[in-house]
């Protein structure tokens, strides 16, 4: 069964773009899950979100994405109210929650290699990792590759631009999964660049076991350094500080993005941020030509759609 825990666990992306594409364009209503699927396709299948950390868009793309498809949802969204809160692990939770569901989405601040255990490996459904502590959030990064597909004018045979982009991206570069997860997948793009400024005062670096060449990356340390690298940037990519993953206090958080920086940024280039944003992105700046934060709401829920289709929709032969 097909588990979707780091982006290397992601299906062939192109495809998925395609149809997140099509879903994108189809008005909600029509019925998405009928027009896509045939008559009751996903109505039986039922997607549970078991999030054991807080969270807006991820948990509820997916619910709403499922719900658009015609499926059915069931949200564990406290974890105050799951017996994990009586000590259960995660791996017997997600035993039990697979009787109930077809596919599970989970958040927890363990690593996702720790949560089921070794003697109890395979689960009867697939299971996608919306974020694990400060390590993976594959689907943050797809949706994020998606945006910038569009924004490049869907190119047919590549989920990547044709030229190599250049990258600055800015936030907790230790700490924050949005970031571990996108230089994981952006890197797959031959010649692709990443500048990275840590925001957080500690000179914080790339996480032992990033799946990112070390020559595709050089760490900037002062903003006069930033200024150089953002007129030659493709993308910025701003993400908040983590403050969940610092004792009080531990952390600087001081850093703005400025409209005089944006001005710095070549024609064509623009800033993205996965969210939940904090001063990083000032509320200025929002409605700035360069900002895609919000687009990258709205694709997350197409490419969420996309994904549980290619996860759920499978005819018995593609389950052996
Ligand atoms: N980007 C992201 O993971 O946001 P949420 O924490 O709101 O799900």
């Amino acid at each position: 069964m097909r588990n979707i825990m780091t982006v290397s666990d992601l299906p062939d992306l192109l495809p998925l773009f395609k149809l997140a594409d099509d879903m994108s364009r189809v008005d909600r209503e029509v019925e998405r899950g009928r027009w896509f699927h045939g008559e009751g396709k996903m109505r039986r299948k039922i997607l549970t979100t078991l999030f054991l950390e807080p969270s807006t868009r991820t948990r509820l793309s997916f619910e709403s994405a499922m719900l658009s498809l015609d499926g059915q949802v069931l949200s564990a969204a406290d974890p105050g109210c799951l017996s994990v809160a009586k000590g259960e692990s995660i791996s017997d939770t997600l035993h039990a929650v697979g009787v109930y569901s077809d596919l599970i989405v989970v958040r927890a601040t363990a690593r996702h290699e720790d949560w089921l255990d070794d003697e109890f490996k395979d689960l009867p459904v697939p299971v996608i990792n919306a974020g694990d502590g400060p390590f993976n959030h594959p689907t943050q990064a797809l949706l994020d590759l998606y945006t910038i597909w569009i924004e490049y004018g869907k190119p047919a045979y590549e989920p990547f631009p044709s030229t190599p982009l250049t990258h600055c991206v800015i936030g907790d570069i230790a700490n924050s999964r949005a970031i571990r997860s996108y230089l994981e997948l952006m890197s797959r793009q031959s010649g692709a660049q990443f500048y990275l400024f840590d925001t957080t005062g500690h000179n914080g670096k790339v996480r032992e076991g990033t799946k990112i060449a070390p020559h595709a990356y050089r760490y900037i340390t002062d903003e006069k350094q930033l200024k150089e690298v953002l007129r030659v940037t493709n993308v910025v990519y701003l993400n908040r500080v983590q403050r969940e993953r610092w004792l009080s206090g531990l952390y600087k958080e001081e850093f703005s993005f400025t409209e005089e920086m944006a001005k710095l940024m070549p024609s064509m280039s623009i800033i993205m941020n996965p969210g939940p944003r904090q001063k990083e992105l000032p509320t200025s700046l929002i409605g700035h030509p360069r900002v895609r934060m919000h687009q990258q709401i709205v694709n997350g829920l197409y490419v969420r759609m996309a994904l549980i289709h290619k996860l759920l929709d499978r005819t018995p032969a593609d389950m052996l």
